[in-house]
């Protein structure tokens, strides 16, 4: 059984996973807008990955006996300045997300629930791996420097990023 305060947090983290969702579903339709096709494909594939994250914190409180409580999805921004722009925010992003697992991480500790501890595990190590996904892609775009051929290429390398279900779910009756 979950404490409530657990519960809350849980459901806060569905919310702000959701938001990542959304916020990436509007990337893509950004990268779209200016022909990006295979970064805009790059983004789709974060927009189902955050579903999933939302889905593992669902399973896991119904699984723990708990409540699920979805709440509005803020809007997010529809336009950026740049390509360059608009993965330094997911960056920025992503930063902003490992913070809030991290007080999750915490908070567990303080409320002595090393079961929601430990399946947060999982979520701290994806978030190693989104943000050097982002820093690369940043790196990259700043070495091309805006030449047309540079990023002909990468938005070819982005569009290949195949969606895989995240691991947790995988296992899952849920
Ligand atoms: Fe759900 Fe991009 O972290």
């Amino acid at each position: 059984m979950l404490n409530k305060k657990i519960e809350e947090a849980l459901n806060a983290q569905i919310n702000a996973e959701m938001w990542s969702a959304y916020l990436y579903l509007s990337m893509a339709s950004y990268c779209h807008s200016l022909g990006q096709t295979g970064m805009a494909r790059w983004f789709e594939v974060q927009f189902k990955e955050e579903q999933d994250h939302a889905k593992i914190l669902f399973n896991f409180i119904i699984q723990r006996n708990g409540n699920v409580t979805l709440t509005a999805i803020d809007a997010v921004p529809t336009t950026w300045d740049s390509i360059l722009h608009v993965f330094e925010d997911t960056l920025v992003h992503e930063e902003g997300v490992t913070k809030l697992i991290n007080d999750l991480f915490a908070l567990t500790t303080q409320e002595n629930d090393y079961a929601t501890q430990s399946m947060l595990k999982w979520f701290i190590d994806e978030q190693v791996e989104e943000e050097e996904n982002a820093q690369t892609i940043i790196d990259n775009l700043k070495m091309i420097n805006d030449n047309g051929y540079g990023l002909y290429m990468l938005d070819k390398e982005l569009g290949a990023r195949a969606y895989v279900q995240a691991a947790p779910l995988a296992n899952s009756t849920l």
